[in-house]
């Protein structure tokens, strides 16, 4: 329970890490608003205020949830009746302060309604008890267990108790299945695509995550590899392409134990001399002799540390001298599947979306419409809800509504519960006037994401043109509860109230 990993999520103010409140104000890089986060009764809150101007936008949210142990951050989440969104602030252990969260730096103005997707909860925490029909709602609490828990290495223990069965032992199990363990959350690649009819939760210890999660990687040769993650990292090593499956994460790591500080260096050591001996080494002597116990001192250099999410800080590659960070291989690499294999038109479509939306990349996005018409034309068991949704969007965008409409309605009708969809029908029934139903729609996609801003100020001007003027006024003002800094919102209503 003392591991990172166990750590990693809980209540705000429930574990023992005291967030530094010496550092506790920033300004966001834009210079447009001040934050203060403070702690009041073992609750902790964050004010939010504009700046330079003579009636300031301001607010206070409580920070409800943590995500991140803190080793190196530590992020929070917002409660809007029981839906999760990730909170604008985060404390930064390396600098012991607060700042804006990763990917909110871009923004003047507090971004509150970022919604948290079950997949980050899904790595971050275990039993998660997702709402079904929503995008981010929970219940409460959203996960029974803090952290990672026991039951995501080692499988149910309701068989072991019923019956005496054994538990599942990681390193016991085939290599696939054993080191899908820990490639459930450690390996991120370019993008995850989950299967057709699968999910952030369809993962069991005991099988491949190839059968639940398709990982696309750029290709390129293993050094140009850019590393998104310790598996892909420690993929490119001369050491596992040398050993194969004798080398597995657990070769060095203990899930259960971190070593402290001072163990640390003959801890690792003791690792590498499982397969080295100390003359392997061919370092100059003379570099050598000061630290010559800590082999991972040279070899596994430790990265700058950043404000990213998700990045390597322990060079993975074993490398025999320090590299710089390898180069990005070239933005229009073909995406791969990781492990090799091929994949079908709509995994390798849906990367290609996912990524060329991502990344704004037009030809990712031309291959991606190729890709997912061909899923498409395979009928029912060539495109699922997801495929099909996306597949509407590129006709949307080349506004070809002819193909795009009855897309999304086939979408829909596979799944009654994607937000984004919703809102394309809603759009769809404004354009050809018809009031009620777009209304309809856009309700629909606020009931499972009641945060879309836009989608609130575009249904408060269908129920204005409809005469509802009081009906848009409470709209728009359960837009400015989630973010009173919105301005198309405001805008609006001033123009009512005017
Ligand atoms: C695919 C699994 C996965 C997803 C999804 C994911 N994370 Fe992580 N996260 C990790 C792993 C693994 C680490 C450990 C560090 C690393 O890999 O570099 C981490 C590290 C972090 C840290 C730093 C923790 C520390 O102090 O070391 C924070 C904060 C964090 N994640 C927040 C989030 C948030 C917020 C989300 C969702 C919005 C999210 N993560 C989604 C797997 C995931
Ligand atoms: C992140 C994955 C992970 C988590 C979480 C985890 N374990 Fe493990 N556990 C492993 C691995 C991997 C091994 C095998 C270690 C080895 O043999 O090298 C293991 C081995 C064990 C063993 C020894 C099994 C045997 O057959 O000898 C026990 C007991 C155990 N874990 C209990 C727990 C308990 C209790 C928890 C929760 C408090 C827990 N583990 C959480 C990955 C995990
Ligand atoms: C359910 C998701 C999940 C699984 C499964 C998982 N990890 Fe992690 N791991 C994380 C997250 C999240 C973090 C970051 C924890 C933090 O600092 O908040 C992490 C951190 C770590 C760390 C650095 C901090 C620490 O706790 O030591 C190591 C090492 C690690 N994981 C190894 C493993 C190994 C080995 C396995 C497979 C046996 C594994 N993990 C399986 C999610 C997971
Ligand atoms: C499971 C066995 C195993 C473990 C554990 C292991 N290595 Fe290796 N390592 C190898 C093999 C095999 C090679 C390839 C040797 C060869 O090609 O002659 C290798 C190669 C290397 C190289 C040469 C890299 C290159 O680019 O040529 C370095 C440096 C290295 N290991 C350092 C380490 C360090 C440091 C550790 C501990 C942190 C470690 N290894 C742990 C098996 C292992
Ligand atoms: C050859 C030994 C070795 C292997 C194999 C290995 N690691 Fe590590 N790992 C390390 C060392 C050394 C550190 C740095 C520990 C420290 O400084 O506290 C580390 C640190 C980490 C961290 C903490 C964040 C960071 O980057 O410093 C995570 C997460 C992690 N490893 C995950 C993994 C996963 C997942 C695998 C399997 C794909 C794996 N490791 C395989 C040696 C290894
Ligand atoms: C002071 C830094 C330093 C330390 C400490 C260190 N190494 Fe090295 N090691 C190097 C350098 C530099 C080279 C590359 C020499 C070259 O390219 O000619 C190297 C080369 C290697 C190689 C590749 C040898 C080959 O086949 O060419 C291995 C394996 C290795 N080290 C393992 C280890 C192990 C195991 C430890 C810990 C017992 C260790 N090193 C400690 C700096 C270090």
């Amino acid at each position: 329970m003392a591991t990172p990993m166990a750590r990693s999520s809980g209540r705000a103010g429930a574990d023992g890490v005291k967030q530094s409140f010496d550092r506790a104000e920033f300004r966001d890089s834009q210079g447009a608003f001040d934050y203060r986060v403070e702690q009041e009764a073992g609750a902790y809150f964050f004010d939010f205020i504009q700046r330079d101007t003579e009636h300031p936008i301001q607010g206070r949210r409580q920070l409800d949830y943590f995500i991140g142990s803190g080793a190196h951050a530590r992020t929070f989440l917002l409660n809007f009746g029981g839906f999760l969104y990730e909170s604008p602030v985060t404390y930064y252990s390396d600098s012991a302060s607060w700042n804006a969260s990763p990917g909110d730096a871009a923004f003047d103005y507090p971004n509150l309604t970022r919604p948290v997707l079950p997949g980050c909860l899904e790595c971050h925490a275990s039993a998660v008890q997702r709402i079904p029909d929503t995008q981010n709602a929970y219940a409460s609490p959203p996960f029974r267990e803090d952290g990672v828990a026991c039951e995501r290495c080692h499988g149910p223990g309701s068989d072991h108790i019923a019956s005496g069965a054994t538990m599942l032992n990681p390193a016991k199990l085939a290599p696939r299945e054993r080191d899908s363990i820990c490639e459930q959350c450690h390996l991120s690649g370019e993008i995850r695509v989950p299967k057709a009819g699968k999910d952030d939760q369809s993962f069991h210890p005991g099988e491949r995550l190839e059968n639940v999660v398709s990982v696309f990687v750029r290709a390129g040769a293993a050094s140009q590899l850019r590393v998104t993650s310790h598996v892909e990292n420690l993929a490119a090593s001369a050491c596992k392409r040398a050993s194969g499956d004798k080398l597995w994460c657990g070769t060095c790591h203990d899930p259960h134990f971190v070593p402290s500080k001072n163990e640390k260096a003959a801890y690792y050591r003791s690792k590498c001399l499982g397969c080295h001996t100390t003359s392997d080494c061919r370092a100059p002597s003379a570099s050598r002799q000061a630290n010559d116990d800590d082999c991972t001192a040279c070899h596994m250099p430790r990265n700058p540390p950043s404000d990213i999410e998700h990045v390597v800080f322990t060079d993975h590659s074993i490398p025999r001298r320090r590299i710089a960070a390898s180069a990005a291989p070239s933005p229009d690499a073909d995406l791969v599947l990781y492990g090799g294999g091929k994949a079908g038109a709509r995994d390798l479509g849906l990367a290609y979306a996912m990524v060329g939306l991502r990344e704004d990349n037009a030809a990712y996005l031309d291959r991606a419409f190729q890709l997912l018409k061909d899923a498409a034309a395979q009928g029912p068991t060539g495109a699922d809800s997801l495929a099909l949704a996306y597949l509407a969007q590129f006709y949307r965008d080349r506004r070809d509504d002819a193909h795009a409409l009855p897309l999304y309605e086939s979408s829909w009708r596979m799944d009654p519960a994607q937000s984004a969809v919703a809102a394309a029908i809603g759009a769809y029934w404004m354009q050809l006037k018809n009031v009620d139903q777009a209304v309809l729609f856009w309700n629909q996609a606020l009931s499972i994401s009641p945060a879309l801003l836009l989608v609130r100020v575009n249904l408060a001007e269908a129920l204005l043109r409809a005469g509802r003027s009081q009906e848009a006024q409470d709209v728009l003002r359960k837009a400015l509860e989630f973010n009173p800094a919105f301005q198309p919102a405001r805008d609006l209503l001033n123009r009512i109230s005017k």
